[in-house]
């Protein structure tokens, strides 16, 4: 396996389209000569990889949001790096950046790309991790999908799937901030008291034990407003079930389908429970947190001051290793993660 060292980069190249949880032989992990930027283009050395279930979506051949990851590319990801050489006017040496930089040790961004490069502002008062987790694309999801889409209003009651993972730690603490009553399902006892004890949530809902849906009815005693929903399946039938009328479902993601849900005419069969969604007026609305773009300044501020106030206590879950990638991407669909799953490539 090809070992870390700052002459080489080691590169995923997807190898052939994953069937269920993604496996080694599912990627060629290469070796590579560090590339020379050419005109315009900058050179990144990734310091940390955002784990994201998408990116499990990616790798089949359709398109989701993106066009799919071509056979023999670099496996697509998010990630946070330093500026290593530029010839970009924008960026210099040393500059911290956002971006698509790839499971790879280096990243030439082209032209189109560099444009889309974020700055990761170094007077924020939060750690560099952060950056990608509570204060960069997870919090941003967070913040717009929970306040503009789901537009909860203080007292209403808010139900979080995969409460205790990046996205739904965070929009379960802006709800409490918003004076809702949060409420996280997720899976086991010491999930469900991180967000009760450590961050805040009225109450946790267990969905591995028997009595779940008994649990989730004793926790939302006045119906339910706002469903975040990150999973889908039976979980999200179950809360359509409880709530009121009115009620606003953001669809932020369906990960229950991502790796091998059941299936009806090729479609992932993620939601059953149609029928109160005309009964009770229900809106569901779906949205990519990229909608937000140009409001990506007001959110990373916000964000920042909840932070450092103590209001959003942001968790991280963090690989050490490029090697170790494919093996962290199974952990978001094991449950093997608390708050955002980031893999460190290189000491920042
Ligand atoms: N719309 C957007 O712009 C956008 C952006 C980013 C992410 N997302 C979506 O947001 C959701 C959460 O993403 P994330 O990055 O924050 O990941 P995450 O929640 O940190 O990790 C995934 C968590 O989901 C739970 N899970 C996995 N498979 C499950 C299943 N079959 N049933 C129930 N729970 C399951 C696991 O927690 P338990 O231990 O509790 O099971 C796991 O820890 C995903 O659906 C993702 O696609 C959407």
């Amino acid at each position: 396996m090809p070992q870390s060292n700052p002459n080489v980069n080691r590169r995923f190249l997807l190898k052939q389209r994953p069937s269920g949880r993604i496996k080694a032989a599912d990627f060629d992990f290469v070796e590579a000569a560090v590339p020379a930027p050419g005109p315009g283009e900058v050179l990144v050395r990734t310091l940390y990889i955002s784990m994201e279930p998408i990116y499990r979506l990616w790798m089949t051949d359709t398109d989701h949001d993106l066009p799919p990851v071509k056979l023999g590319d670099v496996v697509r990801g998010v990630g946070l790096g330093r500026v290593v050489a530029s010839n970009a006017e924008q960026w210099k040496p040393g500059d911290l950046a956002g971006g698509m930089f790839g499971w790879q040790d280096y990243a030439v961004v082209p032209p189109p790309g560099v444009a889309r490069m974020s700055r990761i502002r170094p007077d924020l008062p939060v750690p560099l991790t952060t950056m990608l987790g509570a204060c960069g694309s997870t919090g941003f999801c967070a913040y717009f999908g929970l306040l503009d889409v789901g537009r909860p209003k203080p007292g209403e009651t808010v139900v979080i799937s995969a409460a205790a993972g990046a996205v739904g730690s965070v929009a379960g603490q802006i709800a409490k901030i918003k004076g809702c009553r949060a409420v996280g399902i997720a899976g086991g006892p010491d999930k469900c008291r991180l967000l009760t004890e450590e961050l805040g949530f009225d109450a946790a809902v267990d969905y591995k034990r028997a009595d779940w849906r008994d649990a989730l009815a004793a926790a939302t005693p006045n119906g339910i407003d706002v469903n975040y929903e990150n999973v889908g399946g039976e979980i999200m039938d179950a809360v359509i079930d409880r709530m009121n009328h009115g009620g606003r479902v953001v669809l932020c993601g369906l990960i229950t389908g991502y790796n091998e849900g059941a299936r009806r005419d090729g479609h992932l069969q993620v939601l059953g429970n149609f029928i109160p969604i005309f009964t009770h007026r229900l809106r569901i609305e779906g949205f990519v947190f990229t909608d937000f773009a140009p409001r990506f300044p007001e959110a990373v501020a916000q964000l920042a001051q909840w932070v450092a106030a103590g209001q959003i206590k942001p968790r991280e879950t963090i690989i050490d290793g490029l090697e170790h990638t494919p093996e962290a991407l199974n952990r978001l669909f094991d449950g093997g993660n608390v708050g955002k799953l980031l893999v460190k490539v290189a000491e920042p």
